[in-house]
């Protein structure tokens, strides 16, 4: 393992707490902080607006291939942390509706979009200085990051944090549903047979089960201080 960190591979499953705790280190270490699942949203946004089949893989992967896809400064404080903008619309809320939800996980089993994103992933790293957050960071994307975590919660817990996450965004969320959801998402990312959901076998897993975001990142700050000192 090395000393110097770069480069942070932060991967777990859905609602695990990833997104708040990778945007937050990143701040903390003057670092880009880069969400792929954005990516794979936004692939599956454009597919659902080309009124594209979902199961046609051949023209989805196209959909990916072309998509025109890029992350801007926040043009206003409704909770995001920037814009994300896909042929030149603003979606950074479109991409997260239910239509998208359903088949998201479906569009980002096929190889063909996840090798355009794993490109465009790299691509991105390669300038350093660097928190990427998604599913196959520390096994597929950036297997030579300096540091991998994998953060990891109950599907009950995370499905609370889901729900909490959706009323603090004046919705009316339904536990049960999002509960079967999660447990759906799970299924397909951990058995599809690319680059599937699981840790890297040198990454640090943290159950963020018992721990609030506020521990977690604490948890965090003392595995980087530890690593640079040694
Ligand atoms: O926010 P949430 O944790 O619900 O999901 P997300 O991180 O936005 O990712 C949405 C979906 O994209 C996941 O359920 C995966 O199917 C897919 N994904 C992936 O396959 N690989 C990644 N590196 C990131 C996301």
């Amino acid at each position: 393992m090395k000393n110097e960190i770069n480069i942070i591979a932060l991967d777990g499953p859905a609602a695990s707490g990833k997104s708040t705790l990778g945007e937050r280190l990143a701040n903390y270490l003057g670092f880009v902080y880069l969400d792929t699942g954005v990516m794979y949203r936004a692939v599956t946004l454009a597919v659902l607006k080309q009124n594209v089949d979902v199961e046609d893989e051949t023209s989805v992967v196209q959909v990916a291939e072309k998509m025109d896809l890029d992350f801007c400064p926040p043009s206003c404080s409704d909770g995001r942390s920037n814009d994300v903008i896909l042929e030149g619309e603003d979606v950074t809320w479109q991409i997260r509706k239910p239509e998208v939800e359903a088949y998201v996980s479906l569009v980002s089993t096929y190889p063909g979009v996840r090798n355009a994103m794993t490109m465009q992933q790299r691509k991105i790293a390669s300038k350093g200085g660097i928190v990427m957050v998604g599913r196959d960071i520390g096994t597929v994307v950036l297997p030579n990051a300096d540091l991998k975590i994998y953060l990891d919660a109950s599907v009950e817990v995370r499905a609370e944090r889901r729900y909490n996450e959706l009323i603090h965004r004046n919705q009316n969320p339904d536990f049960d549903f999002i509960l079967s959801d999660l447990k759906r998402r799970d299924e397909i990312d951990s058995t599809r047979t690319v680059a599937p959901l699981k840790p890297a076998s040198d990454a640090i897993i943290i159950d963020s089960n018992k721990m609030d975001a506020e521990q977690v990142f604490q948890n965090l700050v003392d595995i980087i201080k530890t690593r640079k000192l040694n």
